[in-house]
């Protein structure tokens, strides 16, 4: 799937930017291929338009705010909240006849501005954590990153790459059949729950982050997956400690993400130091990291293209990619495929023979 071919995700909203960056003025962020400009007026309200100004096409992001209204920093033509072109500086009446650069929906929260590039079709996550009370939010990652938005997702519900990937943190190496989990597709399509257990380690940066002093510990874990690319997983410890992340892998083109994480605990600051609760997941997210940068980004939706090879514990990302084709095909779209960018995306090796490889492998 290259994720700026396909209309459908320009409906839903993505986590873009935290709204503190706007402090220092106008802001570009890319979502989906689309160069935006992000600013927050005089009054506090925030507004997302295209970041190239009607005149001679200079980035809006360049600009300044001034009350109301942005600014280009070219030849100082104005514009408000909705885009509207408000005056001409060059003009002796100033008059901009009806000139306009596009506006996009916008909304501030958890601290994030949130973006739809079209009239969304869900809404914003709840993230129950956010308005309970004995939690805190901890602000975690804001970066970007070299792989798809699905391959993220995909991994977060994958119980099978904790003890390869993740086994200098809290994988078992020893012990790598996967945890069963239980899914259950929200009503509507666009997402699932999944429950599990997960029995792991936990080293030294893990007993500072879940202050439990044992080598091992188990955590009660379900995870939300919001189509398309955010996800909440809270892990409830034995000692009634939860953590609880949520991570959005939001697109900037087909090939990176701009991965948003911020944490949530029932705890306090005097009992585990935010600074070490980050340290921990800071140290799992880069196991991440480094092996997802090594996938490839046209990550296949429709299974029967037969491009990838699978196994039980993958039923979540096969969840995943159904109910994307089962959305693509209600709104009257196909997936796209096929990105053709040179030798740094080798097209998949078939399996031997001349039968191609079963969509799916159980055991
Ligand atoms: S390019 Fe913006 S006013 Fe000229
Ligand atoms: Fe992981």
């Amino acid at each position: 799937m290259l994720v700026t071919q396909q209309p459908l995700l320009r409906r839903f909203w993505y986590p873009v930017m935290p709204v503190l960056l706007l402090d220092q003025g106008p802001q570009p962020f890319t979502l989906l291929g689309v160069e935006l400009v992000l600013w927050k007026s005089a009054s506090g309200a925030v507004s997302v338009v295209r970041d190239r100004c009607p005149h001679r096409h200079a980035k809006l992001s360049r600009g300044w705010v001034e009350g109301e209204e942005l600014r280009c920093g070219y030849h100082g033509w104005s514009f408000d909240r909705e885009g509207t072109c408000t005056r001409v500086p060059q003009k002796e009446d100033g008059d901009s006849g009806r000139i306009c650069v596009q506006h996009f929906h916008s909304e501030v929260r958890y601290g994030y501005v949130w973006v739809s590039l079209d009239a969304p079709l869900t809404d914003i996550p709840i993230l129950e954590e956010d308005s309970t009370p004995g939690f805190r939010r901890i602000y975690e990652f804001y970066e970007p990153w070299k792989c798809s938005g699905l391959r993220l997702m995909e991994n977060s519900f994958d119980n099978a790459h904790f003890s390869f990937v993740h086994k200098e943190t809290f994988g078992k190496l020893e012990a790598p059949q996967p945890s069963k989990m239980d899914l259950e597709p929200f009503a509507d399509g666009f997402g699932f729950t999944m429950r599990t257990v997960v029995p792991v380690r936990n080293n030294k940066l893990g007993q500072l982050s879940t202050g439990i002093a044992q080598a091992e510990t188990v955590r009660n874990n379900t995870g939300i997956w919001w189509m398309p690319f955010c996800r909440k997983l809270r892990m409830q410890y034995p000692t009634g400690l939860v953590h609880t992340i949520f991570t959005a892998a939001t697109p900037i083109d087909d090939s990176s993400s701009q991965i948003v994480q911020i944490a949530f605990r029932n705890d306090t600051e005097v009992q585990t130091r935010a600074a070490d609760v980050i340290a921990f997941d800071r140290a799992v997210v880069s196991e991440d990291r480094a092996i997802l940068e090594s996938t490839t980004f046209d990550t296949p939706v429709d299974l029967k293209r037969r491009d990838e090879v699978h196994m039980a514990s993958d039923e979540p990302g096969l969840l995943m990619r159904r109910q994307l084709l089962a959305k693509f095909k209600e709104f009257g779209e196909a997936e796209v495929h096929g990105w053709t960018g040179g030798d740094a995306y080798p097209s998949l090796e078939r399996a031997r023979g001349a039968t191609p490889a079963s969509p799916t492998v159980s055991y």
